[in-house]
């Protein structure tokens, strides 16, 4: 049975339990004004960065950039699903738990959570084959290639025995699913039957992050193209999202130092069984900016260590680039050159854990391998290449959002290039990126109001009934007037405002609307918060007044409109007067 917990419920949790109390039994926390004070659970520090605001409710660490409410924290400091964490939080502190009925939830959920069902019964049918007779050989090879029973069950290694699916399954509606959504049954052309499309190969399930199941990768025994199948792309498995090894690096770490990203799912598996528990393997693909923020959202430190050829080193120039947007103070990027030819797996069966540590331990930083990378043909004569060089380094560091770690790499170029006042010329990037950020999230009155609103929602009351008209050209108006109207004469707490958005789009937005310092006393809050609703006002109905000028122009104006837009004139007039 899949269980839901009411929306209800979650917000009365939210309501009910302290999160400081709740932290507290697990984190140290010092009271420092209105604020509790600690060593951040989630990284690796010194001085005390994770804060706990009781108002809001909430926790952020400026260190490592988690944030969250109860359900988060426990989430991931329990390593817990989303329901797990509620049942447990509910369980702490003895509240009977209020489960829903399927129809709380969307629709999109609902069918979401038959496609993890099916791939989940699916991959204990292919665990189970592994050990059948049909199976023998698949096991032999596992053996062969050095992996025992305790990590082939680890990772729920499976097999896939039959090509036709009568044999897996009778029900129609699955089949349909597993070949319309799913992408693992195709219809075989020469008599329309469906087959599993992993027909013979060694199955390794793919998990999230959550530990659900969502897609296979399958690898033939024998020399045969393509050596690997992947689940194809559909609404829960998505190659840019998923690691393979991220839920188990994550379940066996409490803290985590460091990761290795490697390229297959063998080298994953061959390193866990050696005892390095901290790797995850792209799918096939490159890394991507998913990946990137997943991995930074767990550890400070991302480790590249892919195969010991050209591909290898090519990945790792690619994955480099990719990795510059993520390069903030305190997280840092790495990398492992493997001896040609040699893969994680080769090499670790080679060399043992302890060697193979060693290596770990001694990875190329991110500037070293940069500038190894940059000045490969080592010698630079005329200063036609000097200058190109200069401009494709510039063009990479710009990237970076670290500025002293950027002002380090152009010092280290001039240097190497010999213009040792580099830096200067610099001036003209940074200028270029400043507008950029700027131009991002302008400080609009819509969003100043969202911001006030979000943190001090007991403001939703000052907000009078606005007019909306369809010509509307002011971004954001809509779903302003939409959000109060909604959240109206509820006990509003920011908690809960947030816990609404969890999984969607605008939950990051508003979490940056959340940090935004108006820089305004407790206690004038409330007037500067009805003067912007008047300067919004006064926006609407400009606005309007400009949409039905302009529509004059075009194409003149009825009775009617020609009304509106004199009495507008007249108002706002006055207004701006007054
Ligand atoms: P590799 O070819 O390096 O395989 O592909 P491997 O990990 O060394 O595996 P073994 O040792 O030969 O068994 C690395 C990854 O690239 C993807 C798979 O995800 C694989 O784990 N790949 C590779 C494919 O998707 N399709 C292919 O045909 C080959
Ligand atoms: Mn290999």
């Amino acid at each position: 049975m899949i269980k839901y917990i009411s929306p209800t419920f979650i917000n009365n949790l939210l309501d009910q339990i302290d999160i400081v109390y709740l932290i507290k039994n697990r984190v140290k926390l010092k009271k420092k004004g209105k604020n509790f004070f600690g060593i951040c659970p989630f990284h690796l520090e010194k001085n005390p960065s994770f804060v706990v605001n009781s108002t809001r409710q909430l926790y952020h660490c400026f260190g490592c950039g988690v944030h969250g409410n109860i359900i988060d924290f426990i989430m991931n400091f329990d390593n817990l699903s989303f329901l797990e964490s509620i049942e447990s939080i509910a369980n702490i502190f003895n509240i009977p738990i209020i489960y829903a009925k399927k129809s709380y939830l969307s629709k999109k959920i609902y069918k979401n959570n038959i496609y993890y069902k099916l791939i989940s019964n699916l991959s204990i049918f292919y665990k189970k084959s592994l050990f059948d007779p049909l199976g023998k050989e698949a096991y032999k090879y596992l053996l062969n290639r050095g992996f025992n029973l305790y990590i082939i069950k680890y990772f729920s290694i499976g097999f896939s025995p039959f090509y036709w699916t009568n044999k897996i399954s009778n029900n129609t509606k699955n089949i349909k699913i597993l070949y319309e959504k799913l992408g693992i049954l195709q219809i075989d052309k020469k008599n329309n039957n469906y087959y599993d499309i992993f027909y013979n190969r060694i199955i390794f399930p793919i998990k999230n992050i959550k530990g659900l199941i969502v897609g296979f990768g399958g690898r033939v025994l024998k020399n045969q193209n393509p050596k690997y199948l992947n689940s194809s792309e559909n609404n829960i498995f998505h190659k840019s999202n998923e690691l393979y090894g991220l839920f188990e690096t994550k379940k066996e770490n409490n803290i985590i130092k460091k990761v290795l990203v490697v390229e297959g799912y063998i080298d994953v598996i061959s390193l866990f069984q050696f005892d390095i528990k901290y790797v995850v393997a792209i799918l096939g693909t490159s890394i991507t900016n998913m990946h990137i923020k997943k991995l930074f959202s767990i550890t400070n430190k991302i480790i590249y260590c892919y195969d010991g050829d050209k591909a290898g080193i090519e990945a790792q120039w690619k994955s480099l680039k990719i990795s510059l947007p993520f390069l903030v103070n305190g997280k840092q990027i790495r990398f492992m050159i493997l001896p040609d030819g040699e893969d994680p797996d080769s090499l670790i069966r080679k060399e043992g854990k302890i060697l193979f540590e060693k290596r770990i331990n001694n990875t190329l930083s991110f500037s070293k391998f940069f500038f190894k990378r940059l000045f490969l043909k080592n010698f630079f004569s005329s200063c036609e290449e000097k200058t190109s060089l200069i401009y494709k380094a510039l063009s990479f560091i710009k990237l970076i959002p670290d500025y002293f770690f950027q002002i380090n790499l152009i010092k280290k170029l001039g240097e190497k290039i010999g213009i040792i006042n580099l830096i200067d010329i610099y001036d003209s990037f940074k200028y270029e990126k400043k507008i950029i950020i700027n131009n991002n999230f302008k400080k609009t009155t819509i969003r100043r109001l969202l911001s006030l609103l979000i943190q001090n929602p007991k403001l939703i009351n000052l907000v009078p009934k606005l007019e909306f008209f369809k010509s509307s050209n002011i971004n954001g108006l809509f779903f302003f007037i939409k959000f109060v109207n909604f959240y109206k004469n509820q006990n509003l707490t920011t908690v809960k405002i947030l816990e609404q958005y969890r999984g969607t789009k605008l939950k990051k937005v508003l979490e940056t609307l959340l940090t935004w310092n108006h820089m305004i006393p407790d206690n004038e809050i409330e007037n500067f918060f009805i003067n912007l609703i008047k300067k919004l006002k006064i926006n609407i109905l400009e606005d309007r007044q400009e949409y039905l000028i302009s529509l004059e122009r075009i194409k003149g104006l009825d009775y009617k409109k020609k009304q509106e837009l004199w009495s507008l004139n007249k108002i706002l007039i006055k207004k701006k007067i007054i």
